[in-house]
């Protein structure tokens, strides 16, 4: 199975899951693509290292400075100075930048001219380079750049040799353009929409509720949604992973049918990883942060059968243990307002793999080896204990792919306290994660 993950802080928001694990299946083919969580690109480079990612995506904040962390770059990161999709070579991670894509597919799609037309990019970000380098690309007669900082605005324009206007100026630079791209943070705005004048073409990257698409239907301006943005990008992105075609309904649909939070699985976190890797000390920290009740499932066995977890396995067996987790995560997994610490193996059966992945928010935590096992070789874990590490690695890199495909979201649990994770946690959650 091929594994992949969109890395960003934050990225609990993050669609990109949702596309591309329906475009695998839609194309039939073995992968999973999970959220990757971080607090630099400098992590996420270490933690797709770690985990063996045949690829990731990078979203705000890190889209450039992961440039100077990547073994080779095509040309289309090399013009914008901004990656978005990582793919991992024999070890080495090359980097490109499908926005440019995405922009020309989003404006196309919506039927928007851009030869000869003028051009004003509002945001000097990663995304606001990849929509200037596009429309440069496609002829505009004259791209400008804005941002609230000035001086990011200079710098982008004389990278990618084109135009920048002062944030002060811009409504002037507005009454002139054609198109109009904005780039901005989610809920940030450098202009009024009384500003944006009729007929004019406006396409706002966040397809998280734009500031500029309320004002369409009041000044008639064109309005084109973040989300063609999204998709085509994905698309392109997806064909750098797999080599294949996208198949782009899919994806379209995917983020169409996108509903924010649904069916209750935000009110049932479930922690999954590797033994050793925090879930039982995380787990209630996270339960008291967020006001739910906590279960781990191997004390809720240990209560069943009166004997902890290695008795169990040495008088009754592992498919004993096994059917008793199933059977109490699927008592738990119905509950509202609960975190409940999954065994390291509770993700070996399917049924459990569906059950979490259909009605729970599944975060993994994923420690590095040498860390689980320090923290787990003990007479606690029959499966460690006593056994030689390379037999604990085969375990560990058999159950990455399960630990992956399960997931909503991953934290490298050995890269910060408990405490910090714990609200790194909560915040990322706090967005509607949803299938
Ligand atoms: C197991 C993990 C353990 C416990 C049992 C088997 C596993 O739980 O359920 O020893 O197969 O990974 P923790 O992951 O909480 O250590």
């Amino acid at each position: 199975m091929k594994a992949f993950a969109v890395t960003g802080r934050p990225i609990g928001f993050s669609r990109s899951p949702d596309l591309f694990n329906k475009a695998f299946a839609a194309a039939s083919i073995d992968a999973a693509y999970t959220r990757l969580a971080c607090a630099s690109a400098g992590e996420a480079v270490q933690i797709a290292k770690d985990l063996g990612l045949d690829g990731f995506n990078v979203t705000s904040p890190f889209k450039e400075s992961i440039v100077p962390l990547l073994d080779s770059l095509d040309a289309t990161a090399v013009s914008t100075g901004a990656v978005n999709t990582v793919v991992n070579r024999n070890g080495r991670f090359k980097g490109s930048n499908t926005d440019v894509e995405g922009v020309m597919g989003a404006l196309h799609a919506a039927g928007v001219e851009v030869r000869g037309r003028r051009a004003l990019v509002l945001g000097a970000g990663g995304a606001g380079k990849a929509a200037a380098y596009a429309l440069r690309k496609g002829g505009a007669s004259r791209v400008a750049i804005a941002n609230r900082t000035d001086a990011r605005a200079r710098e982008a324009a004389s990278v990618l040799r084109c135009d920048w206007v002062r944030a002060a100026d811009v409504t002037d630079e507005t009454a002139d353009a054609d198109i109009i791209v904005s780039c901005l943070p989610a809920g940030a705005s450098l202009i009024e929409h009384g500003s944006l004048l009729r007929g004019r073409a406006v396409l706002d990257a966040s397809y998280r509720g734009s500031m500029l698409a309320g004002g369409a239907g009041t000044w008639g301006y064109r309005f084109v949604g973040g989300t063609e943005w999204l998709v085509h990008q994905a698309a392109a992105g997806f064909r750098h992973f797999t080599g294949v075609e996208a198949p782009v309904p899919a994806m379209r649909n995917a983020a169409d049918e996108f509903s924010g939070r649904d069916n209750g699985r935000d009110s049932r976190v479930v922690l999954v990883g590797f033994m050793g890797a925090g879930k039982s000390t995380v787990g209630p920290l996270l339960a008291r942060r967020l006001g739910f009740e906590f279960h781990d499932i191997d004390w809720c066995v240990e209560g069943m059968t009166g004997a902890d977890v290695a008795t169990v396995f040495r008088t009754k067996g592992e498919a004993f243990f096994r059917a008793a987790e199933s059977s109490e995560l699927k008592r738990l997994a119905v509950r509202s307002n609960v975190v409940i610490a999954a065994g390291g193996g509770a993700v070996l059966s399917e049924e459990n793999r569906e059950l979490l992945a259909s009605s729970c928010t599944v975060v993994w935590l994923a420690a590095p080896f040498p860390a689980c096992v320090r923290r787990a070789g003990g007479p606690a874990r029959p499966l460690l204990h006593g056994k030689d590490e390379s037999e604990a690695r085969r375990l560990f890199d058999e159950r990455l792919p399960l630990y992956l495909s399960t997931s909503d979201i991953v934290f490298d649990s050995a890269a910060v306290p408990a405490g910090e994770l714990t609200e790194r946690i909560a915040g990322e959650i706090g967005f509607a994660i949803a299938r």
